[in-house]
């Protein structure tokens, strides 16, 4: 199939190019750059000898979204493009709101106008809100903790009442978890802008020397060990669930947790880091982190059963893919 790949030169959206063209799709990419680097169409052609078609646009924008599907044949989009940074979404909501929707619904409204039936879309767990794991796709949604959250919960409301409307166009909301990792090869990984929100590329930063330690926020949940507990996965394996749910999406709304089932603590994941890779990572206890919850893990079984995808990979992978790229990302 040709696939369009919404914020596809992203740490997520990047690691999924790789395993469509493995699976042998035709990948075309939509990204605007705002938090994604150019560099990364050469590092795909390295790993995958293909240079998949670019354009730099913002989905937003309807008129040059729309020339895209003049000039392509398109048989499904996955949508990675958006905002995605919890905190950044408090200090900026309309942004958020914004960009996180419009895209949403310009990119379905350009599908449908087209007849593009395949609508795969980048979700979080973070639409369950705080309630007990292990989280199901059947739960009822309970209110997130902050814009970026509500981007996700309202895009899926979007999606589901296109969807009704429209017989022929299907739709997949695939729910991710903790995403971490990297490539094999070292060459993509997680690169955010900044000083990292997220546990792993701060943990790795600090393995570094970049960052002189790393704060834990808070030990006196009621976990294991008292750090909050979350599903990480390795980005190929959710990569991977990506290839699956747009092969099999054929109508409907379909909705998939993209996790392992297994939770690990703040502790346990600094404490691998430091086994696989044999490095240090410094860290003090402080407070705990405004919206954080304590335990989030996913019931991983839909997913495997419908679309035969599961997790494969383990904590010891993911520490060392994320410490690979760390060292080899000057
Ligand atoms: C993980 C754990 C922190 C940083 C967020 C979004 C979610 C998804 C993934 C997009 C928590 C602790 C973290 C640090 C720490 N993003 N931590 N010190 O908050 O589970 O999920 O990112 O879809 O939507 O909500 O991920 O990596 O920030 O935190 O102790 O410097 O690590 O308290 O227990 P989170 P995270």
């Amino acid at each position: 199939m040709k696939i369009l790949v919404t914020g596809g030169l992203g740490f997520i959206g990047s690691h999924t190019i790789i395993e469509l063209i493995k699976n042998n799709h035709e990948v075309i990419i939509a990204d605007n750059l705002i938090n994604s680097k150019i560099e990364v169409l050469d590092k795909l052609c390295q790993i995958t000898g293909i240079k998949p078609a670019f354009y730099q646009i913002d989905v937003t924008d309807e008129e040059k979204l729309t020339e895209i599907f003049e000039n392509n044949k398109i048989d499904g989009v996955i949508h990675f493009a958006g905002l995605k940074s919890v905190g950044e979404s408090v200090s900026k909501p309309l942004e958020y709101y914004y960009n996180n929707l419009v895209s949403t619904m310009v990119l379905s409204k350009v599908c449908i106008k087209y007849g593009v039936q395949k609508f795969v879309f980048s979700s979080s767990a973070t639409v369950y809100g705080d309630q007990p794991s292990p989280l199901r796709e059947d739960m009822e949604l309970k209110k997130t903790t902050n814009p970026y959250g509500e981007t996700k919960a309202m895009s899926e409301r979007i999606l589901t009442d296109t969807v009704n409307a429209n017989k022929d166009f299907a739709v997949s909301l695939l729910r991710y978890f903790n995403p971490v990792g990297a490539h094999e090869s070292g060459l993509l990984g997680e690169d955010p802008n900044g000083i990292p929100n997220n546990l792993m590329p701060f943990v790795s930063k600090v393995a570094k020397g970049q960052l002189k330690k790393l704060s834990i926020f808070g030990d006196d949940y009621e976990t294991v060990d008292g750090t909050g507990v979350r599903d990480y996965i390795h980005v190929v394996d959710l990569a991977k669930g990506h290839v699956k749910a747009i092969e099999k999406l054929d109508s409907g709304v379909n909705i998939y947790n993209l996790g392992t089932g297994r939770g690990t603590s703040v502790l346990e994941l600094i404490n691998a880091f430091m086994k696989v890779n044999a490095v240090d990572v410094p860290y003090e206890i402080v407070g705990r982190r405004p919206g954080d919850i304590a335990t989030c893990y996913a019931d991983a079984d839909k997913a495997e059963k419908e679309l035969n995808w599961k997790a494969e990979l383990g904590i010891e992978e993911m520490v060392r893919d994320a410490w690979k790229f760390e060292q080899q990302n000057v």
